[in-house]
């Protein structure tokens, strides 16, 4: 028998969602599917504070007590991880579920195939994941990053009335619907017939490409252009209040300070940057820009059969 792993942490619902629908097709295969929690359960709706307070630990990827895994058996042929963003690094429970030993032990020289249920960006995310992935010895066959495809500040406004709210509905009534569209979460099963076929026909390593032309994956070069750029700022802002902010009433002034930043960065100054990106150096660099597009989408596969074709270097 064919044994896969399907294993998430979700806070609000929308991965294990995906999840669910994306293993559907699979169930001739022996599927176990495994939630995981952390030991101390996240609030939501958010509070402010509470939200911007968790940057640093994502950025610095620190990892977090984790229930103990509920894993049926002790080796799977294949393993499907979904994982969410947070501040452009894999989640805290993301993160500590990479870290787990026992988890790290399934992935050893297996082939994992990550599902990413992002607001819209997960380059750096995954690139963290597939350092975790070859740190315990195992193989990306391929990534299904799944996101909100409207517009990347009103996705902003929607996923914190989202996250600061408590409700996936729309904002003031106009706004449209936060998160992934019920038409991406419904439709993932469409993946899990990609990966049922490649592995009937013994062919994991066309999975990329395959799951690509299913056509329901984006990836925009405006968040390119920002995720690529956002990170740095952000380790330095992490580092500083992991520095600095040694007790609580100084961390709080950091944290606010890093808000108020993120608030102008994503808000004033990425649409002026913007702006002049699209209308004076994308014309002259469209071709790069798209064949970088491109890398993000399938390189990351080859990056990993090849070793010293390294990911971080591209
Ligand atoms: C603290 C926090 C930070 C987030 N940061 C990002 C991010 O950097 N990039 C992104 O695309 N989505 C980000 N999101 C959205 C999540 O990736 C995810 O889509 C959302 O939280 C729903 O996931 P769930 O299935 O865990 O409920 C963030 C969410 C939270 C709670």
């Amino acid at each position: 028998m064919f044994n896969i792993l399907a294993v998430n942490y979700s806070q609000t619902g929308q991965l294990d969602e995906i999840i669910d629908n994306l293993v559907q097709p699979l169930s001739d295969l022996c599927v176990d599917r495994v939630r995981v929690e952390p030991l101390f359960s996240y609030p939501f709706p958010w509070t402010g504070p509470a939200f911007f307070d968790l940057m640093p630990d994502c950025v610095l990827e620190h990892t977090i007590p984790l229930k103990p895994l509920q894993l049926p058996k002790k080796e799977y042929d294949l393993i499907i991880v979904g994982y969410q963003p947070w501040f452009l690094s894999p989640s805290l429970p993301a993160t500590s579920l990479f870290r787990n030993e026992e988890f790290k032990a399934l992935v050893n020289g297996k082939p994992v195939v990550t599902v990413i249920g992002a607001r819209n960006m997960w380059i750096n995310s995954q690139k963290s994941v597939i350092r975790f992935i070859e740190e315990a010895n195992g193989s990306l066959a391929g990534n299904i990053p799944l996101g909100d495809k409207t517009n990347n500040f009103v996705s902003a406004v929607t996923i914190l009335h989202w996250m600061l709210g408590g409700k996936k509905d729309k904002f003031l009534g106009i706004f449209p619907k936060p998160g992934i569209s019920d038409e991406d979460i419904q439709g993932a099963s469409i993946f899990g017939e990609i990966i049922l076929d490649c592995l009937r026909r013994n062919q994991l390593g066309e999975l990329q490409e395959r799951l690509l032309e299913a056509e329901t994956i984006e990836l925009p070069i405006s968040i390119i252009f920002i995720e690529e750029r956002a990170k740095m700022l952000f380790r330095v802002w992490a580092k500083i209040i992991d520095k600095r902010g040694r007790t609580p009433r100084k961390r709080k002034l950091y944290v606010n300070l890093f808000k108020y930043y993120l608030v102008v960065a994503l808000f004033v100054v990425a649409p002026i940057v913007l702006l002049f990106y699209f209308t004076i150096f994308y014309p002259l660099s469209r071709n790069s820009a798209k064949k970088k597009r491109q890398y993000y989408l399938k390189g990351i596969i080859k990056a990993h059969n090849a070793r010293s074709l390294h990911y971080e270097d591209r």
